[in-house]
C-alpha cells in the first residue's frame, strides 16, 4: 500500500485531555489525518489518506512524539494490499475489499456493495478519565452513512467500540453483517486463548497459534449464550503472555445474546478482529432514517502480561460499568442445596434462624416457591406462575420477608423471569408468549421454554412480576435471576420479520431491565443461568454479582474462579460453601471468600467446630472483603503450572493484603516446596505476615510476628506452607510501623 504523507500533513494531537472539537473533511488541508486515540499506555491511531480512506495505522505503546506515528507505516514492508483497505477501520464488502468484512448491505435497489469513506470526526472530553470519538463515514454512492465510536479510559487503557448505522437512502436496507468493531493488530505471530464449557464446566481455556484464515467464536443460542463459549478472548503477540510478560490484548463484547468474533490472519500476516453481534440467522431490515446501534466491543491492551490487563479491566468495570461496583454485598445462607424443591413455611423459619445464627447478612429462598395449578415440586412445572405456592407458603413471601426482619436479616428471592414450563398456567393462557416454532414439534431444555421477550406484552409480564413482589414487599433486599434454557425453534409470533427475533430479544431484555432499575435502581441482583452460562458487561450494568458455576467443588472452582478473573473482578462472583467436593468445611470457605460469599449447607448439622468456624469466617471476611472487592488482584501461582494455586489482593496504599493459597495436587509430598513470590507491595515497607481463617483447634505454622520488607517479599518470596495438612492457607499482610 502507498500511503500518501506529505509535509504538510495535519496531525492532530491531545495528550489525553482532548477539548470538543468537530472536524470536517472540508477544513482539512492536508492529505492525511491522523486521529490518535491515547491513553495513559497505548495508542490506537487512525489515518484518514488523501482518498479520504480510514485506515488502523498503529495499535501499541504511545510514542512520546505523536507526530512520529505518521513513520509507521513505511516501517512495513509486508507485500501488496490489493484492495487499498487492507487495515481499514471498519471494512465495507462488495467493494475493494477482498477479505472478511466488518460491514455487508443489500441496499434498497438490490445493490450489494459498500464503500467507506471519511466525512468528519469529533472528540468530546467526558471528563479527566474519559474521552469519546467518533468518526462519521459515508458511501460515495449511496446515502449510508456509519459512525464509528470510541470510548477512551484514559487511567484504565481501556477502550469501548461501537458503531451506528444509518440508512438515508429512500427504501429499506438490509444489514447482512454489523459488527461492533474492526481492529487490526500486527505481530510476527499471534496466540488465542479462548474458552468453551458446558454446565458445570465453565471457563475451560484452550491456547492456539492462529493459523491464516479464519477462526470464529460465536454462539448461537438465542439466550444464556455463554454456556458453550462466552465472547471475552486474548490474543497475545509473538509469544503467549504471562502473568507479568509479554504483550496481551483481552477482548469481549458488551452484549447478552448471540455473537459472532471473527479473527481473520491475513496474507499480510496482519490480524483483523472483527467482533459484534452474531449475523447468523438475524439480517436486519433498516428502514429509510433508521439507525442501528451495535453493541460495544470492549478491549485493553497490556505490554506488562496478563495480571496488568486484568487489574485494567478490573478497575474499568469498578469504576463504570459494573451496578455498585464499589459497592456493598450481601453474605447469605441459599436454601437450594439443602432443600431443592422440598420446603414449606416451618423449614423455612428454622433457616431463617440458622441464618442469624450463622451471622450471614441474608437468606435467600431459591427455586420451588411457586405456582399453584402445576405446583413447582420439581423442574416439570410451574415456571411463569409467579404467586406463591399456597400450600408451601400459606402465609406468602411477605410472611417470610416479616420472619426475616424479625430475625435481623434480610430475605432475596429466586426467579427465572424469562421462562416458561409447558405445564403452567402461564403456558395455557399465552401459548403465543412462547418462543416455539408453529407447526413443528416443541424440545426442551430442562424441560422449559423461553418466553418471546421481543414482545412487549411479554416485557411487561416480566417487569410486572419484578415490580409486583418489589411493590408488595418493599423489604425484599436481593433477586436471583437464572436463566436455564437456551432458544431451540427461535421463532416470535409477535414479530413479522423473523430475522430480527434474536436482537430484539435482547432489546426486549434490557429494556425490562432497564424499567427495573429505573424504579429499583439499588436491589441487588445476581445474574445466574443454570451456573455461568450468562455473564457479560452488558448484563453487569444491571446486575451487582453473578454465578460462576452450579459446580461449587472447591477444587473445581479454583480454577472457574481463577479463568473468570482474568476478565471480571472478585467482587462480582458469588461464591457459595456448599456440600460438593471432598474438601474440608476450611477448604471450602476460603475459596468462597475469593469473591462474594455465600453458604448453600443444612447449618443445623454442623457440629460445633464446624459451626464455630463459619461463623469466625464470617467475621474474618467482614474484616477482609473490602481488600478482595476493591483491591488490585495478583494472581501468583497458576494452578494449572503447578501444585499450588496463590492469588493475592492488595488495597490501594499497598499497606494490606491477603493471600489465599491451594493444594490442587494431592499426588505424594506435594505442597508448597518454593516460596511464592508476592506482588503489588511497596518495597520500601515492612510487613507482618499472618494466617487467619484457621479452624478451631488448629495452630498456624506461620510465625505472626516476624517483620519483611516488601521488597523482600516479591523478591524472595514467602513460604505459605501448603502441603496435605495443610492444603488451605489464607494470609492476611499488614504493614507495620
Ligand atoms: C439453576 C441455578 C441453581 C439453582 C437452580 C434452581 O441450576 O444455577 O443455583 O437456583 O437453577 O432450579
Amino acid at each position: 500500500m502507498k500511503f500518501k504523507i506529505s509535509t504538510g500533513a495535519c496531525f492532530i494531537f491531545f495528550s489525553g485531555l482532548y477539548s470538543n472539537l468537530l472536524l470536517p473533511a472540508m477544513e482539512l488541508q492536508a492529505q492525511n489525518i491522523n486521529i490518535p486515540i491515547v491513553s495513559q499506555h497505548n495508542a490506537l491511531v487512525l489515518q484518514v489518506d488523501g482518498n479520504k480512506n480510514l485506515s488502523t495505522i498503529y495499535f501499541g505503546k504511545k510514542l512520546l512524539d505523536q507526530a512520529e506515528y505518521n513513520n509507521i507505516p513505511e516501517l512495513y514492508k509486508q507485500g501488496t494490499d490489493y484492495t487499498g483497505i487492507l487495515n481499514a477501520a471498519y471494512t465495507p464488502s462488495g467493494s475493494r475489499n477482498l477479505l472478511e468484512p466488518a460491514i455487508t448491505v443489500t441496499h434498497a435497489d438490490g445493490n450489494n456493495s459498500l464503500d467507506l469513506r471519511y466525512v468528519s470526526h469529533t472528540i468530546t472530553q467526558v471528563n479527566d478519565d474519559v474521552s469519546l470519538f467518533s468518526v462519521v463515514l459515508k458511501d460515495p454512492v449511496y446515502n449510508f452513512l456509519v459512525t464509528l465510536y470510541y470510548k477512551s479510559y484514559f487511567r484504565e487503557d481501556v477502550l469501548e467500540q461501537w458503531s451506528v448505522i444509518e440508512n438515508k437512502e429512500k427504501g429499506a436496507v438490509i444489514l447482512q453483517k454489523f459488527a461492533s468493531a474492526n481492529l487490526y493488530l500486527k505481530a510476527g505471530s499471534y496466540w488465542l486463548n479462548q474458552y468453551h464449557g458446558d454446565w458445570a464446566k465453565e471457563m475451560q481455556p484452550e491456547e492456539s497459534r492462529l493459523t491464516h484464515g479464519i477462526k470464529t467464536l460465536d454462539s448461537k443460542l438465542g439466550t444464556r449464550t455463554n454456556l458453550f463459549q462466552p465472547s471475552v478472548f486474548m490474543i497475545s503477540l509473538d509469544k503467549p503472555a504471562s502473568e507479568d510478560e509479554g504483550t496481551v490484548l483481552y477482548g469481549a463484547l458488551e452484549y447478552s445474546g448471540n455473537f459472532r468474533t471473527d479473527l481473520e490472519l491475513d496474507y499480510q500476516n496482519n490480524l483483523k478482529i472483527i467482533s459484534g453481534i452474531n449475523n447468523y440467522s438475524s439480517a436486519y431490515t433498516l428502514k429509510p432514517n433508521e439507525v442501528f446501534t451495535t453493541p460495544a466491543f470492549l478491549y485493553t491492551l497490556s505490554f506488562t502480561g496478563k495480571g496488568n490487563a486484568s487489574r485494567k479491566l478490573h478497575q474499568w468495570a469498578r469504576n463504570y460499568q459494573l451496578l455498585a461496583g464499589k459497592g456493598n454485598r450481601l453474605t447469605l445462607l441459599n436454601n437450594w442445596e439443602s432443600t431443592y424443591f422440598d420446603f414449606n413455611e416451618n423449614k423455612l423459619a428454622a433457616l431463617l434462624k440458622d441464618t442469624k445464627k450463622l451471622g450471614v447478612d441474608m437468606f435467600l429462598l431459591d427455586d420451588g416457591w411457586f405456582a399453584n395449578k402445576y405446583p413447582r415440586n420439581d423442574d416439570h412445572a410451574g415456571l411463569g406462575d409467579w404467586q406463591e405456592n399456597k400450600q408451601k407458603l400459606p402465609n406468602g413471601i411477605a410472611s417470610l420477608v416479616k420472619e426475616a426482619n424479625n430475625n435481623g436479616v434480610k430475605f432475596g428471592i429466586w426467579l427465572e423471569p424469562e421462562m416458561v414450563n409447558p405445564k403452567s398456567e402461564l403456558y395455557e393462557k399465552h401459548p403465543d408468549w412462547v418462543i416455539k416454532q408453529p407447526g413443528r414439534e416443541e424440545y426442551y431444555f430442562r424441560n422449559q421454554l423461553v418466553l418471546d421477550v421481543s414482545n412487549p406484552q411479554v416485557q411487561e409480564f416480566i417487569y410486572g412480576t419484578i415490580d409486583g413482589l418489589l411493590t408488595k414487599n418493599p423489604d425484599l433486599a436481593y433477586i436471583k435471576w437464572d436463566c436455564n434454557a437456551v432458544i431451540y425453534n427461535a421463532y416470535s409470533a409477535h414479530l413479522k420479520n423473523q430475522s430480527h427475533f434474536y436482537i430484539e430479544y435482547m432489546r426486549g431484555l434490557y429494556k425490562v431491565l432497564e424499567s427495573i432499575r429505573a424504579k429499583y435502581p439499588k436491589v441487588p441482583m445476581m445474574l445466574c443461568s443454570g451456573g455461568g452460562g450468562r455473564v457479560d458487561y452488558a448484563a453487569l450494568q444491571y446486575f451487582t454479582e453473578f454465578w460462576p458455576s452450579d459446580n461449587t467443588d472447591p477444587l473445581e472452582r479454583i480454577f472457574i474462579q481463577w479463568e473468570y478473573s482474568y476478565f471480571y473482578p472478585a467482587i462480582t462472583s458469588s461464591n457459595h460453601v456448599t456440600d460438593w467436593g471432598k474438601q474440608s468445611l476450611k477448604f471450602r470457605t476460603d475459596v468462597a471468600m475469593m469473591g462474594k460469599l455465600g453458604f448453600d449447607i443444612v447449618v443445623s448439622r454442623l457440629s460445633d467446630h464446624d459451626l464455630q468456624f463459619c461463623k469466625e469466617a464470617i467475621k474474618t471476611y467482614n474484616a477482609i472483603k473490602p481488600k478482595i472487592w476493591q483491591g488490585d488482584q495478583y494472581r501468583l501461582s497458576d494452578p494449572r503450572a503447578g501444585s499450588i494455586a496463590s492469588v493475592l489482593y492488595v488495597n490501594e496504599d499497598q499497606s494490606s493484603a491477603v493471600i489465599f493459597n491451594y493444594l490442587v495436587n494431592n499426588r505424594y509430598n506435594e505442597g508448597s516446596k518454593m516460596p511464592v513470590l508476592l506482588k503489588g507491595l511497596d518495597p520500601v515497607k515492612k510487613y507482618t505476615i499472618k494466617e487467619v481463617n484457621l479452624y478451631p483447634g488448629t495452630v498456624s505454622t506461620i510465625d505472626a510476628l516476624k517483620v519483611y520488607s516488601g521488597d523482600f517479599l516479591m523478591k524472595a518470596g514467602f513460604n505459605p506452607d501448603v502441603n496435605a495438612e495443610r492444603p488451605s492457607v489464607v494470609l492476611e499482610v499488614n504493614e507495620v510501623h
